[in-house]
């Protein structure tokens, strides 16, 4: 079953389109990881799968609930970390935050200010905020690039189990290819306004990136990336 089609999308910020036809489809459950090069339009094309943003043409059809998490945390300052997850504060709500920050590790934190939390702390409290919304869709972007690499790894993983415990369709932009083939069913890259590599990983992730060097090798080269690793 299909959750996600995306038609022939289009969009300029002026004269150059960043977007010229992008057509993706994403069924009920897949993962997919979107890769490109800073200022390849990924942000962009989230922005408008998430309805935060309008296309100049094309269509999108998706169903159900659609959250969002983003590199910053974007946090309220001035409400506690269970009441940014629950801004109606009604008791339904209020459940709901308890069981999304349980699940993302953070109980003991419910009743603390953002600005006492670590960054990997704030982004975790981002991603419980988007689960409190029961996504059928999440979208992800660039979330754990503002974090340092071993937190980076408990993000990944923290975001795998919820994603297993869940079954939502996610996709989840990055400019790491490791994390991409650490998480995705499936990786995408965007390169000048289309998608230029559109395949199916071998194997369900969880995977070790080291065990798919040649993959890893060669989707570093559609970016235009070299390396001198051997592969
Ligand atoms: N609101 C905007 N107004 C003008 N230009 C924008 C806007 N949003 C993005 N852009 C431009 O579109 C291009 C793609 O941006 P973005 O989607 O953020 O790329 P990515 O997320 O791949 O780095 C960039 O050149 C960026 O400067
Ligand atoms: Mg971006």
């Amino acid at each position: 079953m299909t959750n996600i089609c995306v038609q022939d999308i289009v969009k300029a910020f002026g004269q150059d389109p960043i977007l010229r036809g992008i057509t993706l489809e994403v069924g009920s459950g897949e993962f997919v990881a979107v890769l490109g090069r800073s200022g390849s339009g990924k942000s962009t094309l989230l922005r408008i799968i998430a309805g935060l943003e309008f296309a100049d043409d094309g269509t999108i059809d998706r169903n159900g609930n659609v959250a969002m998490v983003f590199q910053e945390a974007r946090l309220i300052p001035w409400l506690r970390v269970n009441e940014n997850l629950a801004i109606g504060k009604n008791r339904s709500e209020l459940n709901a935050a308890t069981a999304a920050l349980d699940e993302v590790g953070l109980s003991e934190k419910a009743r603390v200010w953002p600005a006492t939390l670590s960054g990997g702390q704030a982004q975790r409290v981002s991603l419980a905020r988007a689960l409190v919304r029961a996504p059928n869709l999440l979208l992800l972007d660039e979330p754990f690039g503002a974090l340092d690499a071993l937190t980076r790894l408990e993000m990944q993983d923290l975001v795998h189990s919820v994603r297993s415990h869940h079954g939502f369709t996610s996709i989840m932009v990055t400019h790491d290819v490791e994390e991409a083939v650490r998480l995705a069913d499936r990786v995408v890259i965007l390169g000048d306004g289309q998608i230029i590599l559109d395949e199916q990983i071998p194997k369900s992730p969880p995977r070790d990136p080291a065990d798919y060097p040649q993959l890893v090798k060669r989707l570093l080269g559609v970016l235009g990336v070299r390396t001198h690793v051997a592969a």
